[in-house]
């Protein structure tokens, strides 16, 4: 394939032709802020802190959905990019929670990390704010709204979730959420827990319940490990406090099937010091069942049973 050269902060970068500017800047050793982009996921260009300046550009441009061309001169830290990243910023935190004191993604998330790496102290502006009631109904993710930053990321990955796309954009205008079909609850939804969206999600808008107040997240150690309940072979990472497993977190999205439900719960049960009740959903509730059931093992073991006697 072709390659173009290009100028970043006046280094010259050669790369494949096709390549976003954000890429070729990440070649040549420089950082660009995203929210909305994720390698493994289809571009959107919708959050706009990618912004860089290009030479000849009237306006900035959102590198990860702009290509990089012959002879095109980038700045991706000029004035001009500093302060609309800024003004973003500023206008994300005017209807944002901050309990960054208490929010479980401390330490881990982008918005609170952009807002250091820019001095940004709090909103730049005052007008209305959600207040959405945190949705935990469901046994296994905790669901935010309040602190979604509408990247949609969530959304974009359980779209690649065979037969889902659970969750989408929902409303218009300031009343756009991330929501289920008629914006019933999570656990109301055919959602199958397999937590990629919690993966993905760059703040405390999506968390998992089980993980919930167990740990700061430099407290936390991941380990990545192959599920072996069936020979698609998900990828998913142990989650381990001191020499304690306290749960399995989704991957971010990559080659492969994401983990299943079966898969998560089977995965507690063999490395979780004190694994939960398993909650299976039956007549619409979720209800405390049995490991042997929520494994789909009951039949065996009254097989079993019955052989013994
Ligand atoms: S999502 Fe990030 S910025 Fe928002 S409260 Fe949590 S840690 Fe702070
Ligand atoms: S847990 Fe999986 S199926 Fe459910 S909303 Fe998230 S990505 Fe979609
Ligand atoms: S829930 Fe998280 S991943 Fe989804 S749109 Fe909101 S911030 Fe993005
Ligand atoms: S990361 Fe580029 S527009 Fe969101």
């Amino acid at each position: 394939m072709a390659n173009v050269t290009l100028t970043i902060n006046g280094v010259k970068v050669t790369v494949q032709k096709g390549t976003t500017v954000l890429d070729a800047a990440a070649e040549a050793g420089f950082f660009i802020p995203t929210f909305c982009h994720a390698p493994e996921l289809t571009g959107f260009g919708a959050c706009r802190i990618c912004v860089v300046e290009i030479q000849g550009m009237r306006n900035l441009p959102a590198s990860c959905v702009t290509e990089a061309t012959e002879g095109m001169v980038v700045q991706t830290e000029s004035p001009a990019v500093v302060e609309a990243r800024k003004t973003i910023l500023e206008l994300i935190l005017a209807n944002h929670p901050q309990d960054c004191l208490t929010c479980e993604k401390n330490g881990d998330c982008r918005l609170q990390d952009y807002a250091f790496r820019y001095g940004v102290k709090g909103p730049g502006f005052e007008g209305q704010r959600h207040s959405y009631a945190i949705e935990d109904s469901n046994p296994y993710i905790i669901r935010d709204l309040n602190k979604c930053i509408l990247c949609g990321r969530c959304v974009r990955t359980c779209a690649q979730v065979k037969e889902r796309a659970v969750v989408d954009y929902a409303y218009r205008g300031f009343n756009t959420k991330i929501a289920a079909p008629m914006d019933v609850p999570l656990g109301e939804s055919d959602c199958v827990y397999c937590g990629r969206c919690v993966a993905v999600c760059p703040v405390g808008a999506l968390t998992y319940k089980r993980l919930s107040g167990q740990g700061r997240v430099w407290e936390l150690e991941k380990k990545p490990v192959t599920c072996t309940f069936c020979d698609s072979g998900c990828q998913f990472d142990l989650i381990s406090k001191g020499q304690k497993v306290i749960g399995v977190a989704a991957r971010a999205p990559g080659p492969g099937r994401p983990l299943c439900l079966k898969g998560r719960l089977g995965l507690e049960l063999m490395y979780c010091d004190q694994p939960g009740t398993p909650q299976l959903k039956k007549d619409g509730e979720f209800v405390g069942v049995t490991w042997p059931e929520a494994l789909g093992l009951q039949g065996v073991l009254e097989k079993l049973k019955k052989i013994e006697g």
